[in-house]
């Protein structure tokens, strides 16, 4: 296993370059499978989750050629629809292929994903969705049988308690592409990463209005072709710089030109005075020394909100700022599994239900912590940045899930961070 052994409080400056979204490459590899023909993806990060995405595809009849930031999936004229456990618990994710394999093969057989770090993460919505397409689904010894009699349109609010399902719209939009008649899924997700899937189900010949908002409308068509497609940049990439930047009081640019994804992040800067600016494609954030930031309030909400991916990373920042600050979740209630690790790094964080208090402590201080999953794990390593003396983070492969050379762009903008072998597990 892998640590990151971390100085902190070295000054930071310089350019990142912003790679291309793992939220939006995994249900876009997926899609390729609603195809015979070739589809060529352009600003593929490479990631473990492009990896386990790129072999389950493998998997499923198809062969994928990667050259760096390309990948050119083909069809070997195989039609496999099992995902297996083993590559389902590796990455939830994973549950992206039972609509584009239903729609195409009219059967699937996907694992169902097991536990999840930060709480119960059901995929009810997903289901019921494709049943309201006409899919008749039972669950046999862990996995999710499913088959088309054939896909019909239908009607789906994808509401939930914790509300819209990202890849639960993702699901049903491609199931629908191919289904027979129209589909109106309510309350859709809006996140960019939806909206990045459906325009390149566009560009395959699928019918898809309301493109953004949160009413699809998918008119089935017999079959969709090969395209070539170049996708959106990764917004939770660009907030984790940005926070580096805020929370360490540096001015770091970033090339990334879909600022208007950043907003609700950007927002919140503004309030607690932090400075940023854009201009041709480059995002420079201008932090401060964080005793002059005012406190914050947040509530993580499905997009346009203030997105849970980042809700580890700005804890940071409640941490460093004077005064009380509340995040409170409203997707995930119990992902909060980074608290007791800041805590030990000298924060004083409580956690009342869903809401993390951050009250003002003397500062950050280096300590040995672990990742429990990806963002908490890119959080330890913002905090240890801003910590004074020397920390490890273990558990970093939680971290190489999500974010390409990230040890490489930090060392880029000067900070002291070097991988090592750990020991431990
Ligand atoms: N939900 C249900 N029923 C369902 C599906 C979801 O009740 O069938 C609830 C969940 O319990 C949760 C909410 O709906 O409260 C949204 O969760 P969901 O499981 O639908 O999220 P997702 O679509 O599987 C994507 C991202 C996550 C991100 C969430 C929320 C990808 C690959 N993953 O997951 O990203 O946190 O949306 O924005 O797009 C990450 O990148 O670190 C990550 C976890």
């Amino acid at each position: 296993m892998k640590k990151y052994v971390i100085t902190g409080k070295k000054p930071l400056k310089g350019t990142v370059s912003i790679s291309g979204s793992k939220n939006a490459a995994l249900p876009l590899l997926a899609a390729s499978l609603l195809t015979n023909e070739d589809v060529t993806l352009h600003n593929m990060p490479v990631l473990r989750d492009t990896e386990t995405m790129i072999e389950l595809l493998a998997m499923l009849g198809k062969k994928v050629i990667v050259e760096n930031e390309k990948v050119v999936i083909k069809s070997t004229g195989e039609k496999k629809y099992k995902a297996t456990y083993d590559i389902v618990k590796q990455m939830r994710a994973s549950i992206v292929v039972l609509g584009p394999l239903l729609a195409r093969y009219k059967k699937a057989h996907v694992s169902l994903p097991g536990g999840c770090a930060f709480g119960p993460r059901p995929v009810d919505l997903h289901l019921k969705g494709l049943e309201a397409l006409g899919a008749t689904i039972c669950m046999k010894h862990g996995y999710i049988d499913a088959v088309a009699n054939p896909l019909v349109g239908g009607r789906f609010n994808m509401m939930g308690e914790f509300g819209t399902s990202v890849l639960g719209t993702d699901n049903i939009a491609m199931a629908a592409t191919l289904a027979k008649g129209s589909t109106i899924i309510e309350n859709a997700a809006r996140e960019p990463e939806t909206e990045d899937l459906m325009h390149m189900l566009t560009a395959m010949g699928a019918k898809i209005s309301g493109i953004g908002t949160s009413i699809l409308t998918i008119e089935g068509v017999k079959e969709l072709h090969g395209c070539e497609y170049t996708i959106i940049p990764d917004r939770i990439e660009a907030g984790t710089f940005a926070i580096i930047a805020a929370a360490t009081g540096s001015q770091i640019s970033l090339k990334y030109n879909r600022p208007e994804h950043l907003e609700p992040l950007l927002d919140l800067f503004k309030e607690c005075g932090i400075g940023s600016s854009y201009k041709n494609g480059v995002l420079t954030i201008t932090g401060k020394n964080p005793a002059s930031y005012k406190p914050f309030k947040i509530t993580t909400l499905p997009y346009p909100g203030f997105p849970t991916d980042m809700q580890s990373l700005v804890m940071v920042l409640g941490c460093v700022a004077p005064g009380i600050s509340f995040i409170s979740e409203g997707i995930y209630p119990n992902r909060f599994n980074h608290v007791p690790e800041f805590n030990r790094m000298g924060a004083n964080i409580e956690v009342d239900q869903n809401t993390a208090i951050m009250k003002e402590c003397v500062g950050l201080q280096g300590a040995t912590v672990q990742a429990s999953d990806l963002r908490a794990g890119a959080s330890l390593v913002i905090a240890a940045l801003c910590a004074e003396g020397k920390s490890e983070v273990r558990r970093v492969y939680h971290i190489e899930r999500g974010y390409e050379d990230f040890v490489a762009k930090l060392k880029k903008i000067g900070a002291s961070i070097r991988e090592a072998k750990d020991t431990l597990i």
